[in-house]
């Protein structure tokens, strides 16, 4: 890609039905880094994230709560999923609520659309339906209880609660015309579906053949109205989806749809399936293109589990920003699971690595550089000797880490990314213990070997803070200023990162990027 192409990036949206926990945040942090990258490289990135509100399970939620379905949207977003973002630190460029009235619209039309063009026709549904999922099951998707509440009763295998029966006028969506138009996608565009276990899982589920979907309900109102019959709503996930068009002016503003679309899908893999299948054949059914690719990343597991509202497993965001700041959250869920695949979360491994990576490896390093130039040499950044092997060797580890990173990036391996950007944060530490510039310090006739040492590690720091910056927003904008970066941090080009100007002197941190934390790490707090 170059620069100036657009590169469109969206979350699913969250349910309402409660607050968010850190699986929520890991895709947003996830998506956000993505955004921050691509907006390093000159592209004209948007991130879009929203939230999820109509539907059973919200409804009920609403009653037993003694409110109305949009009150508690209303609070929940007010109180919980906006001040999220603010809490790890995203950069959204939009959010969506499916009760915005641009989103209701942009459902009616598309679903006109598709009606008009006839994939749409009425019929009976009879079968299971899982609230917690909001999803029509089949009989292979559901599990005999094995204990607890409901033992010896059919139960979602998600939820672990009873399913319910349905028998329903529904208008269907012809989505069994789609099977082989779906595999051929699959076949001819083979990075849609990431990453590959997710693939296949993908591409077995449709070979097995597709029923057609119910895409309407007509026995509770909370919903979008289908146009040509206002005595039903909108099923909730074909309701949902639109959010990724209805946000960009399907419909009514083509010149910003036609700007944007295609997006990046980023989502996790519990609902791969609804991104991968029912979404690329509801966009092929109105005649517009696919999404670039549907990424469904894995799972933070607690005690083996997937985290979860339903099963009260969830850890609030605040509870590990409030001791450790958000850029350590980013960075934590960004380099210690691997990108695709599930991950355990633990205090231990958080508060272990903030301390050797983020406190001892990057902070220090900053901090110890930035009092060397003040101290040696009056805060005047000093110009580049004579070069020797070692000074090389760290201009090419430079050059190494933006050009690997850079890549990496291109295919969501966002831990490995850091890996390599973390080369360089260990090279210069090394570096640093074997030149030993307090001791060059110590004889004048070392005075420009002197400079040179530290003049490469400045430079290192202006790399890393370049690299870094989507990820640790906060602290690499402190590092900026205090190494004299000349022009706005954010707009520094990620694919040129060696080559940054300062304005010839450092300033004093006020404050380590990554202060010393005592942990109890069994509760983690502070
Ligand atoms: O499914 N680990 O919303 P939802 C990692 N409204 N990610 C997790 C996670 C975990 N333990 N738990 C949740 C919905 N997530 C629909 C989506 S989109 C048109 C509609 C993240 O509130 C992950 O991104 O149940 C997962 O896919 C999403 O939250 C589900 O959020
Ligand atoms: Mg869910």
């Amino acid at each position: 890609m170059s620069a100036g192409d657009s590169f469109y990036i969206a979350t699913p949206i969250f349910y309402v039905n409660d607050v968010p926990h850190i699986g929520h945040a890991y895709t947003e942090v996830a998506a956000d880094v993505l955004a921050r990258w691509h907006r390093q490289r000159g592209e004209d990135a948007w991130l879009l994230t929203g939230t999820d509100e109509h539907g059973q399970k919200i409804l009920r939620t609403a009653v037993a709560n003694n409110t109305t379905p949009q009150e508690w949207a209303d609070r929940l977003v007010a109180d919980s999923w906006q001040p999220l973002l603010e809490t790890i630190d995203i950069a959204n460029d939009d959010f969506i609520r499916t009760t915005d009235e641009r989103h209701e619209k942009a459902v009616s039309t598309f679903l006109q659309r598709l009606y008009d063009d006839g994939h749409i026709y009425a019929g009976e549904y009879e079968g299971y339906y899982c609230v917690g999922c909001e999803e029509y099951k089949q009989l292979d998707d559901l599990v005999t209880a094995p204990d607890g509440d409901y033992k010896g009763q059919l139960v979602c295998a998600i939820h672990s609660r009873p399913v319910e029966i349905l028998k329903e006028k529904n208008y269907f969506f012809r989505m069994s015309d789609f099977g082989q138009k779906l595999l051929d996608l699959y076949e001819s565009q083979p990075d849609f579906v990431q990453p590959a276990s997710v693939r296949n899982e993908i591409v077995q589920f449709v070979k097995q053949g597709l029923d057609d979907l119910s895409i309407s309900r007509s026995s509770f109102d909370w919903g979008v109205k289908v146009p040509w019959d206002e005595t039903h709503v909108v099923y909730v996930w074909f309701d949902a989806l639109l959010n990724y068009v209805s946000a960009i002016g399907y419909g009514v503003d083509d010149e910003q749809f036609a700007k944007r679309w295609p997006a990046v899908q980023l989502v996790g893999k519990d609902i791969a399936r609804f991104h991968a299948v029912i979404w690329p054949a509801m966009l092929m059914a109105a005649g517009l293109p696919v999404p670039r690719a549907v990424f469904g990343h894995g799972w933070l597991l607690v005690g083996g589990e997937k985290m979860s509202k339903s099963k009260l497993t969830g850890i609030a965001p605040s509870q590990i920003t409030d001791t450790f700041g958000s850029d350590a959250f980013r960075y934590y869920f960004m380099s210690a699971i691997t990108f695709g695949q599930d991950g355990s979360f633990s205090w231990e491994d958080l508060s272990a690595r903030y301390q050797s990576e983020l406190a001892n490896g990057f902070g220090n390093l900053a901090s110890r550089v930035i009092a060397m130039v003040n101290k040696y040499f009056d805060g005047e950044i000093p110009t580049l000797g004579e070069l020797t092997a070692s000074d090389e060797a760290i201009i090419a580890t430079q050059k190494r880490a933006t050009e690997q990173s850079n890549a990496l990036i291109d295919t969501f391996a966002i831990n490995e990314a850091l890996a390599s950007v973390w080369q360089l944060v260990d090279e210069l530490n090394g570096y640093i213990t074997e030149q030993e510039p307090w001791a060059l310090s110590k004889d004048p006739a070392n005075r420009e070997r002197l400079g040179t040492v530290l003049a490469t590690t400045v430079n290192g720091l202006g790399t890393l803070a370049i690299l870094l910056s989507p990820v640790l927003p906060k602290a690499t904008e402190k590092l900026w200023q205090a190494i004299g970066g000349v022009g706005e941090l954010r707009e520094q080009r990620i694919d040129d990162a060696t080559s940054w100007s300062n304005t010839g002197r450092v300033t004093a941190l006020e404050s380590s990027l990554f202060p010393r934390i005592e942990v109890d790490a069994e509760s983690g707090t502070a």
